[in-house]
C-alpha cells in the first residue's frame, strides 16, 4: 500500500539528497547600499544598508549557509566607474565588517563589474557608443585587487571582458589565497531585468549586452569562453542564467572536468515568486525541483536568491 498524502518536507529532502546537494554547494546573493530598501521585483530580498550587514550573515550563517557574494550598489556613479575600486566604497566596507566579524567561517565572493557604477549600466566603460575593452580590463583589476585587500576570499568578475580573467590574476600578485571564480558563459538574457532595476542608474527594463556576452544559440562559443578561462587560470568557471543552460552545465562538466559554479539569476527568482503568488503553481515545490534540477546536471556551486529558503530542507 502507498501513503497518500507524503509530508511536503520529507519529499523535498529526498529530491535534495537524490540529487546530492549539500548547504556547502549554495551561495546566498547579498546587495548592499548606504541605504535600506525592498527590492520591489524580488519579493522576499532586501538591500542592506553596510551598518547592519553583520547581522544579516549572522541571519546566512545561522543557517548552515557558508557562502555568500557581495554585490554593491553606490551613491555616486561616472564614466569611468571610480567608487567601484574605493578603499571606502560600499563593497570594501561590507567585506572587511563581514570577514572582522566572522573570519574564515565565512566565505565571501564579490562581484567584480563596473555596470552598477556606472551611469551606462554597461558592465565595461563606454567611449565613442562603444565598449572598451582594454580599458575595462585595467579597472576590473583595480576593483579585484581592492577587494582583496578587504579581505574577499573569491572575486567574481561578471563583465565577460575578453581577457578580465588575467588581467585580475596580474593585479591580484600578492593575494595569494584570493580565488577567481569567473562568469565565464554569462548569456546576454532579460532575465537580469529585476536585479537591473535594483543595481543599475539607468530604470530601463531592456538592455542590449550582446556584443559582449554569449548569445543563446552557441554552444560553440560557450566552450571557447569557458576554456579560454580555464587556462588563463580561473580558480572556477561560471554559467547563468541556470535553467535554459543546464545542457551547457553538463557538456562543460564532462568536456573540461573543472568547478562549475551556476547563477540562478533574479529573473529565475522573480518568475517563480510572481506565479506563486498569483496560485499558479507551488513555490516550494519549484523553488527545490530547480535548485535541485541544477544540481543534477553538474554544478559544483550554485548561487540562489532561494538558497536561504531551501537551506532547511538539507
Ligand atoms: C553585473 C551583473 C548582472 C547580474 C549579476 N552581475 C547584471 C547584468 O549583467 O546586466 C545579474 C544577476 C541576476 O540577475 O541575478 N555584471
Ligand atoms: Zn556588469
Amino acid at each position: 500500500m502507498q501513503q497518500l498524502e507524503r509530508d511536503d518536507e520529507e519529499r523535498y529532502r529526498d529530491i535534495f539528497a537524490a540529487a546530492g546537494l549539500r548547504k556547502s554547494h549554495l551561495i546566498f546573493p547579498v546587495f548592499v547600499s548606504d541605504k535600506p530598501g525592498k527590492i520591489e521585483s524580488m519579493p522576499g530580498m532586501t538591500v542592506t544598508p553596510v551598518e547592519k550587514i553583520t547581522e544579516h550573515v549572522q541571519t546566512i550563517i545561522g543557517s548552515g549557509i557558508p557562502s555568500l557574494i557581495v554585490f554593491g550598489i553606490p551613491k555616486s556613479r561616472d564614466r569611468s566607474g571610480s567608487s567601484a575600486s574605493n578603499r571606502k566604497g560600499v563593497v570594501q566596507r561590507a567585506v572587511r565588517a563581514i570577514k572582522s566579524s566572522y573570519g574564515s567561517s565565512v566565505n565571501v565572493l564579490t562581484d567584480v563589474c563596473v555596470c552598477q557604477y556606472n551611469p551606462s549600466g554597461h558592465c565595461g566603460i563606454v567611449s565613442s557608443n562603444r565598449v572598451d575593452n582594454d580599458a575595462t580590463l585595467r579597472v576590473l583589476a583595480e576593483i579585484a585587487a581592492s577587494h582583496a585587500e578587504a579581505g574577499a576570499d573569491v572575486v567574481a568578475p561578471s563583465s565577460m571582458m575578453d581577457g578580465q580573467v588575467r588581467a585580475i590574476k596580474g593585479a591580484l600578485g600578492g593575494f595569494t589565497k584570493t580565488m577567481i571564480f569567473s562568469y565565464s558563459a554569462k548569456h546576454a538574457s532579460s532575465l537580469y531585468a529585476p536585479f537591473r532595476s535594483v543595481a543599475f542608474a539607468k530604470k530601463r527594463s531592456r538592455f542590449d549586452k550582446s556584443s559582449y556576452q554569449v548569445p543563446y544559440a552557441n554552444p560553440r562559443q560557450v566552450l571557447l569562453e569557458i576554456e579560454t578561462d580555464i587556462n588563463e587560470g580561473a580558480d572556477m568557471v561560471m554559467i547563468k542564467p541556470a535553467l535554459a543552460y543546464l545542457d551547457l552545465v553538463r557538456m562543460v562538466k564532462d568536456k573540461f572536468s573543472y568547478p562549475v559554479a551556476v547563477q540562478n539569476v533574479s529573473g529565475e527568482y522573480a518568475m517563480i515568486k510572481a506565479a506563486a503568488m498569483r496560485g499558479l503553481v507551488d513555490e516550494e515545490e519549484w523553488k527545490v525541483c530547480s535548485i535541485a534540477s541544477i544540481k543534477r546536471a553538474g554544478a559544483d556551486r550554485i548561487i540562489s536568491y532561494f538558497a536561504l529558503d531551501v537551506s532547511k530542507y538539507l
